[in-house]
């Protein structure tokens, strides 16, 4: 069986910055204690790998140990969670991904501007969350075609500024802002999908249409990595999402002239590489 990797799987580069600095400041003493502000990424082996370098994560500012210096993931956070460690004297570092940083900025200018903001993506998400609370007047987050059919601005006046959680797919998002057109809103459609994204996407998708098989790889938690699933999915009838190579053992290859591997952007190069050598096994 033919087995090919996608080019761009894997850690992307807001990930493997936030990755790479933390695994550095953990390292040397002088740094004191290193604590993340949530999971730094959706993969249980790094965590767990950074646990017994003494990182743990909390869920908020309350949590954070006294003394330790708190590492904001590439997610990004409100404005209130910054203000909140600045008031409480919190040490810490802000490794947000520059690309979700510009959406912040985005969305920060926008609202002030007097435009309503919409965030297409999952509402539950932490980047989605953090967008959010740049706004100063709020916003709407939409994650389905549904919802974008029946949302109507609070004041029609208003001009829409519409923006996407970096890691959603693009033809959905070009689907919104079609829908958006057709109610002719005066709409300001900012494309913040990250190239990264949109690179992974696309390469997935061409892969698993020349593939008998594809495997996912990608954390339970991790959108990025079900949205490439889902993509995958529509272009190859046998595709799998899996979190470790363990997950072979209950798939079988027999038939498959040829596999294609891709990862969402939290997956360790590590995994990919272990992954590949199970299924060569097989
Ligand atoms: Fe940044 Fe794009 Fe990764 S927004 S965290 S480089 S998926």
């Amino acid at each position: 069986m033919e087995i090919k990797i996608a080019e761009h799987a894997g850690f992307c580069f807001g990930v493997k910055k936030a990755v790479d600095t933390v695994y550095d400041l953990a390292k040397d003493p002088e740094n004191g204690r290193i604590v993340t502000l949530g999971h730094l990424i959706h993969n249980e082996h790094v965590i767990d790998e950074l646990k017994s370098d003494g990182v743990y994560p909390f869920e908020s500012v309350d949590e954070i140990p006294d003394g330790a210096t708190a590492v904001i993931r590439s997610h990004g956070v409100p404005e209130s969670v910054i203000l909140d460690l600045e008031k409480k004297s919190i040490p810490y570092r802000d490794l947000t991904c520059p690309f979700v940083k510009k959406i912040h900025d985005i969305v920060r200018k926008r609202s002030l501007e007097g435009d309503e903001i919409v965030i297409v993506g999952s509402p539950g998400h932490p980047e989605v969350k953090g967008i959010l609370g740049w706004s100063v007047c709020g916003g709407t987050v939409l994650e389905t075609y549904e919802q974008a059919e029946g949302y109507v601005p609070s004041d029609t006046e208003k001009k829409v500024c519409v923006v996407a959680q970096t890691t959603f797919s693009l033809k959905k998002f070009q689907d919104y802002v079609e829908i958006f057109e057709k109610k002719e809103y005066d709409i300001n459609v900012v494309n913040t999908i990250c190239h990264a994204t949109m690179e992974r996407q696309t390469e997935a998708e061409a892969l698993a249409k020349a593939s008998d098989a594809m495997i996912v790889i990608g954390g339970a938690e991790s959108s990025n990595s079900r949205k490439l699933y889902e993509l995958c999915k529509k272009q190859c009838e046998n595709t799998f999402f899996i979190q470790t190579a363990d997950a072979l053992e209950d798939i079988s290859f027999k038939g498959y002239a040829s596999l294609g591997i891709t990862a969402g952007a939290s997956t360790p190069n590590t995994l990919i590489q272990e992954v590949f050598k199970a299924c060569q096994r097989k």
